[in-house]
Formats: C-alpha cells, structure tokens, sequence
C-alpha cells in the first residue's frame, strides 16, 4: 500500500472497489441454475460455469438447455400468450411499469452482477446499462398504455425468440423483452453463454413484478441452445449478435413465416473534420471506442481525420489514451474493463497481430493480468485494409484520413456495414449535409454512443434490418390484425415459348426507360381459355441484372421532394384515367372478370401514394438529454418486387407507387399469368415524365427470376406477392447481403383494401440523427 507521502508526490488515483457481498449471497443461495420456465427454476440439468473475466473466479453454474428444454419453455409462453394479450395495454402498462420499478430497486445488485459476469466497469453498468433498462420499461409501459387507442387494428405477433448476446446482457434483454411484453407477446429468451445471470435475476425479480408466469421465460445455453429455439414453433425471432449467426438465422428461418429482425455487427465511422472541437472529439473518442472495451456493435471504430488536423488530433488522442485506466471492473475509478471471455481476447489478439499495415499505438496505462487488452490505436490505414473492414469487437481504433467532406462519404460509406456514424465539426451545416449521405441507421452529430428508448437504433446492409426503441420498434413486435387465406398459385396457361421474329409485337421488357428485348431473344405466348391476346418477353438473369443496374442509376429519384414524387404519381394517375376503358378491356380478356373496378382503383391507389408522399413523415424524439433525435424516413434503395397474380394491374400499381412515393427504384415482375396490363403500362410510364430507371419492368417466370433478383447484390429489398410458392427461396438468397424481405408466405392479401402504412414503412428506413438542442 503506498503511504500518503507517495500518494502525493505521484497524485495517483487510490482504488474505490464497490462491494460485491450481494451478490455473492445472491449466487451462494443458487450456485446451479436450471432455466425459468412457467414462473419458477427449473432444475438444472447438465450444466456449465459463466466465469468473472476479471478474475477467471466460477460465479455460477448454468444449465445448457435442450431442445426439450426449448419446447417446454415455448409451450408455456404459448399457453400464456392470448390471455396476456387480452388483459389490455393498461394492465401491461402496469406490470411493465412495476418491472421498471424494480429494476430501479435492485439497481446495485444488477450493476455488481453486470460487471462481474460481463467485465464491463462498474461505472458503466451503474451509470449506463442499468439506468437504461429502467428507462426502457418506463417508456413501454407508455406505449403498451397508449397502443390500444394509438395502432388500432394491429395484434401481437405470438410467442417471440429473443436470442442476445454478451456485450450489454440485461440491457439487451430490455431491449427485447420490454416491446414484446408490451405489444402483448410472450417471450422466449435466451441469453448469451458468457454472461446469463442478470437475465436469471430478471426472471426471479418478474414473479414480483407480477408478471403473469409464462409471459417470460429463459433457457440458458449456447449457440445451439440458440439454434433450437429459432428452430421451435414461435412466431418471431430477435437476434443481436455477429453478422455471420445473423446470416445462419436467415437461412434457418427462410419461408417459415417466422418475423425477424436482425441487429447485428458494425464498423462504424467517427468523422472528425478539422474545424471540429477537437477536444471533445477526443473525449467523444474514449466513449466510442473505450466505452464497454469497443465490445459495442455501434462502436465508432473507424476513424476518419481531416488531414489538415491528423497528426495534432492523433497526438490528443494518443496522450488521452495514455492516461486511461485498465483493471479491475469493480473499481469505480476505472476506464476500461476486462473482454469477457479469454475465446474474445484471443479472437482480438488474432486480428490485431495479423495486421500489417499503419502504425500501432498501445496505450501507455499499467495493464493488469489475465482477461484484460489495452487501448489500441493503429494509424495510417486505407479503406482496403483488413482492419479497416473487419469487426474487431474490442477496444482497437483504426484510422485514416480524408481531404474533403466527399472524400469523408465515400470512405464512410466503404463497408458492408451500415449501423451508426458520428460527424464532428463546429459547422452545422456540413453536419446536416452529410447526415442523409452516410449509408447508417443513426448520426450522432458531435457526440456518440446516445441510446435511449424512444429513438430507433438498428442498421442496414449487412448490419441487420429492423429497428429498436420508439413506436418504430414496437411495431416489429405487431402484426396487421386481418385475418388471410392461403394462396393457390396461379395457373399459367400452357403456352409455347417461342424464338421472337425480328420484326413482331411482342411486348419488350422495360428496362431504364427504354423498350429492351429480352437478352435471351425468347418470348411467350400469352393466352386465356385457349385464346391467344399476346406475346412478352421472357427475362433472365442477365435482364434483371441490367434492371437492378439501372434501377441503381437512377437512384437520384431519392432525392427528389416529396412534392415532386407526387406530381409525377398524379400524372401516372391521369394518364392511366384516360386509357382506363382500353386497360379494364385487357384485365378482362386475361382474367374474365370485368376490370373496370380493378382500373379505377389502381388510379385511386395512385392518388393515395402521390398524397403520402410528402406526408410520411418522421418524428422528433423527446430523448432525456441534450439533444434530439430527429427520425427521418429514408428510402429503402433498391426494392426488387414479385406481383401479385391476381390483380395484374391494381397489385402492380399498389406495390410500385408505396416504392416510388417514397422515393425507391424498383425491379418490378409483373403478373406471370397476366403480364400484358403490366406491359401495356409502361406505356403510360413513359409519358408521365417519370425519369428512366426509376421503374423497370421484367416479364417471365417468377420462378426463375426471384433468385437472381432476390440474391442480387445491390438490392436493398425485395418483396413478393406471388402466388407462386417463393417464399423460402426469397429469404434464403436475400441472406447473402442480409437485404429486407418481405414476402406473403402463400397468403391471399386484398388488394382492393389500402394498407398503405404497411407498404410505407416496407419502403422506407427509419434513419435517427440525433442534434445537440437546447441547454
Ligand atoms: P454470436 O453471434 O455467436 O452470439 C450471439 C448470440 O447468438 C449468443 O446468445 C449465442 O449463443 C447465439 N447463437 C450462436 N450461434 C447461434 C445459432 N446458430 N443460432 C441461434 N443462436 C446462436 O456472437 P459471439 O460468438 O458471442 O461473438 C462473436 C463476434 O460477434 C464478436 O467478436 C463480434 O464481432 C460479434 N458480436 C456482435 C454483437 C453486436 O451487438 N452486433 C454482439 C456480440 C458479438
């Protein structure tokens, strides 16, 4: 122990060791965990230890839960749903709200477990993790108040999987739990192997919230404990964790029907221009990067320094680093914590020492043994760097630098990823320039790492699809209340496929504006009852990727206004007016049934999406700090769309006017058994001003070209309403770059019934900026 003497001649901070004898009483009455299941413990079964990472110390043993274990935990859930749902919002609100309260009692006790089974510093857990899971039921218990009068006609969606992982345990929990309880699911969750006994404790602390056992239940276990219950018969699965499970979990669920959103990994950038304050860039640094030893998804592990500033930031940087302090997580006086698995550690140390390029510095603080990594900084890297794309997951920045704010979008926007960006500079308006450029779920502007339950978090790309927090995130957990019947496929007349004559009237694709023949050169004969109405085209591969191409080129189209998008929608609208005697005609001759109420509402529908185009609009939320969190709805991209057979040109309409209106291209392919409404409708495209690219149009075989447009790359979503059964080929190709899907799963929708929120929220991303504001 050093004397006072040397305390001051070194002024060297003392240890504030938080008490951990709680907790310790805690785990000594339980030792052996079994799951939660129907309201009480199981008995454990075969079971394995979750460690403090601090200290290598066995805190507890855990069962590893079967796929029995699953099943017994679903059925209950199952068994507790309806009646949970139908005890109404305000009696939710209630339960919700005494979780909160309790989660508030028990702050010190969940803090002390948090860090001692995670590693995370004391100061964190205490500050952060726990006071936002208190928040997070605080704010559900509003919206499970509000939502009976608020989203009247949506329902649960059942019994919910939330799968989590280790980086923020309870706060993970929360952030699924809370939405689910609220909309009126019941859950299944299980937490992450290395980290599951504040989630134990939740449980046990549930039964006296009051609530209702089966409503929540937890079953321990690793990764195939996790893969089971994705596998098991519930109705929604929620995963945070790795891209890679991520993937796996698309694949596992493909064509079940089962809803999901993905949240998944990240390289996020910090940009840091050089008429920013530098110093609070430097601190912003520490939370980005330091906070929860960079084990955060949204990190800001990317720097990006404007050159004029490099080497004068880098140099505040490295002597900031230096003086933080790694140890001991229950030390109230520590920075950076322990990682919280040695497999994390060595995972880390393998990425840091495979790298090659830049300059490495270690920060300079005394680090201790064991679990433990110390602040990285590695300079001078360029984007095509391995550690410039890989996730790192632990506290190592890397950093390049820009010339101008073009340079800084492109470097930025230079990953698979797409989960947060933060933007430092004193000029506002350079701030808000580059806010809609970065390709990211949440802009922080001058600050970083803000969370908070009203704001959506959540990413693109291969960063997941779906948001968390705000009435965003709670409609994941919902469903639209209609009841729907399975679809029959269409049958597809029997017809010749035929080499097209040079010179014919075969209805070509459509293709960035222009008439295009099908690349294969063959086209089909288009018959009803045995009459033959026409030929079209019959695209491959290779048309859909040239679609997707110029559906790419015209993305422009996003960043027109709403104003305009909607003049031009009205202009489609009176063009198809005109000719609706001619195109009610054509539904007839292809389907039998008279299609002049079919025409007339396709001109409504029209109407409706040129009115909500400049009316969807998006939030400002009220978040507990200084700042706001402005919600801005932004086009999806890309949206690739199968259409529905049976109403050639009102569900052709439906679904491109929800993707233009909001300012997404579109790969449409029309009706296979009645293509001609569709081709005859490009005709009315071509003279509404609508600019080339914007909608392209691609006859042929559903069948065929849902795989090289749902495995394409470059789009950013695709939807079916085909009624040929692709569901499960959709969800499985759209894995490659974890695009949104949205498919019916072979049920009938009515098309002469406007859903238009439904198709609005499909066509846009919540993206949240959050603004310094007020004092
Ligand atoms: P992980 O993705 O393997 O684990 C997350 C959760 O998924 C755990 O509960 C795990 O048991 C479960 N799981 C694993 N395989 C599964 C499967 N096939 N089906 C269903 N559930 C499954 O992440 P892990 O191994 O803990 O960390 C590996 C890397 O993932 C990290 O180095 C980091 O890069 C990334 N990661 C990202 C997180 C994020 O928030 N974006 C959180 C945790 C990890």
């Amino acid at each position: 122990k050093p004397t006072i003497r040397e305390i001051f001649d070194s002024m060297d901070y003392g240890t504030a060791p938080e008490g951990n004898a709680e907790v310790k009483a805690w785990l000594a009455k339980h030792q052996r965990f079994g799951h939660w299941i129907d309201g009480a413990f199981t008995a454990p079964g075969k079971t394995f230890a979750t460690r403090n990472p601090a200290t290598g110390d066995i805190l507890a043993e855990v069962t590893q839960g079967t796929s029995e274990d699953v099943a017994a935990a679903v059925a209950s859930a199952r068994k507790a749903q309806t009646k949970w749902a139908k005890s109404g919002g305000a009696a939710r609100a209630r339960v919700l709200y005494a979780l909160a309260r309790l989660v508030q009692k028990h702050a010190r006790l969940f803090a002390v477990l948090e860090t001692m089974d995670n590693g995370k510093p004391i100061r964190e857990a205490r500050d952060i993790d726990i006071p936002l899971v208190a928040r997070h039921f605080y704010y559900h218990a509003g919206l499970a108040q509000l939502m009976d009068t608020e989203l009247p006609g949506l329902e649960p969606q059942g019994v919910c999987a939330a799968v989590i992982p280790w980086n923020f345990p309870l706060l993970m929990l929360a952030w699924k739990v809370a939405p689910a309880l609220a909309a009126g699911n019941t859950v299944v969750l299980k937490p992450a192997e290395y980290t599951p006994l504040t989630a134990l404790l939740f449980a046990e602390i549930s039964k006296e919230a009051g609530l209702p056992k089966g409503a929540l239940n937890i079953v321990t276990g690793d990764g195939e404990t996790g893969a089971a219950l994705v596998a098991s018969d519930v109705d929604k699965v929620a995963f945070t964790g790795s891209t890679s499970v991520g993937r796996k979990i698309r694949q596992a669920t493909a064509g079940t029907g089962k809803a999901l959103t993905l949240e998944l990994g990240g390289k996020s950038p910090y940009i840091v221009f050089d008429d920013a304050d530098l110093d609070s860039a430097v601190e912003g640094l520490v939370d980005a990067i330091w906070f929860n030893g960079g084990q955060v998804c949204c990190a800001g592990s990317r720097l990006l320094v404007q050159e004029g500033v490099a080497d004068r930031f880098h140099a505040k940087l490295k002597r900031r680093m230096d003086a933080l302090r790694i140890g001991d997580p229950l030390d109230k006086s520590i920075d950076v914590g322990a990682i919280v698995d040695p497999v994390q550690l060595a995972t880390i140390k393998g990425l840091v020492e495979a790298n090659r390029a830049g300059e490495i510095h270690v920060a300079a603080c005394a680090l201790p043994e064991g679990c433990f990594y110390p602040p990285t900084l590695i300079t001078g890297l360029s984007t095509a760097d391995m550690l410039m794309q890989e996730e790192i997951f632990g506290p190592v920045l890397v950093s390049t630098t820009f010339r101008t704010p073009a340079e800084a979008v492109e470097i930025a926007n230079n990953t698979r990823y797409g989960l947060a960006a933060s933007i430092w500079t004193e000029n506002i308006n350079l701030a808000l320039d580059l806010a809609p450029k970065i390709k990211a779920g949440v802009i922080w502007v001058n600050a970083t790492n803000l969370f908070d339950a009203a704001a959506g978090f959540g990413g693109l790309r291969e960063s997941g699809f779906g948001r968390e927090g705000g009435w965003e995130g709670l409609r994941a957990y919902l469903k639209p209340g209609a009841k729907t019947k399975a679809l029959a496929p269409v049958a597809i007349p029997e017809a010749l496929v035929e080499e097209a004559p040079a010179m014919d009237r075969t209805a070509k694709l459509f293709i960035g504006g222009k008439q295009a023949r099908p690349d294969g050169g063959y086209s089909r004969a288009v018959t009803f009852k045995g009459k033959l109405l026409g030929h079209v085209g019959l695209g491959n591969r290779k048309d859909i990727r040239n679609a997707v191409e110029a559906a790419h080129a015209a993305k422009g189209w996003g960043r027109t206004t709403g104003h305009n998008r909607a003049q031009i929608l009205y202009y489609i609208a009176e063009n198809l007016s005109a000719r609706s005697t001619e195109f009610a005609q054509r539904i007839k001759d292809q389907t039998g049934k008279s299609g002049t109420d079919e025409v007339a509402a396709a001109v409504d529908r029209l109407f409706t999406y040129a009115a909500w185009a400049d009316k969807y609009e998006g939030a400002v939320k009220p978040v507990p700090m200084r700042g706001l969190a402005v919600a801005v709805n932004e086009p999806v991209g890309v949206i690739g769309a199968l259409c529905p057979d049976e109403a050639p040109l009102l569900g052709l309409v439906s679904v491109m006017g929800a993707g233009i209106a909001m300012g997404n291209t579109m790969v449409l392919v029309p009706s296979e058994a009645a293509p001609l409404s569709a081709t005859d409708f490009y005709q009315v495209l071509e003279t509404s001003d609508l600019p080339a690219g914007v909608v392209n149009i691609v006859t042929g075989s559903a069948q065929e070209l849902a795989k090289p447009l749902a495995g394409h790359l470059d789009v950013d979503a695709v939807w079916s309403f085909s009624s040929q059964p692709l569901s499960t080929l959709i969800e499985k190709e759209a894995a490659g770059n974890l695009k949104r899907t949205w498919v019916n799963h072979g049920r009938a929708r009515d098309w002469t019934r406007a859903d238009a929120r439904e198709f609005l929220a499909q066509a846009t991303e919540v993206k949240t900026i959050w603004v310094p504001y007020g004092e």
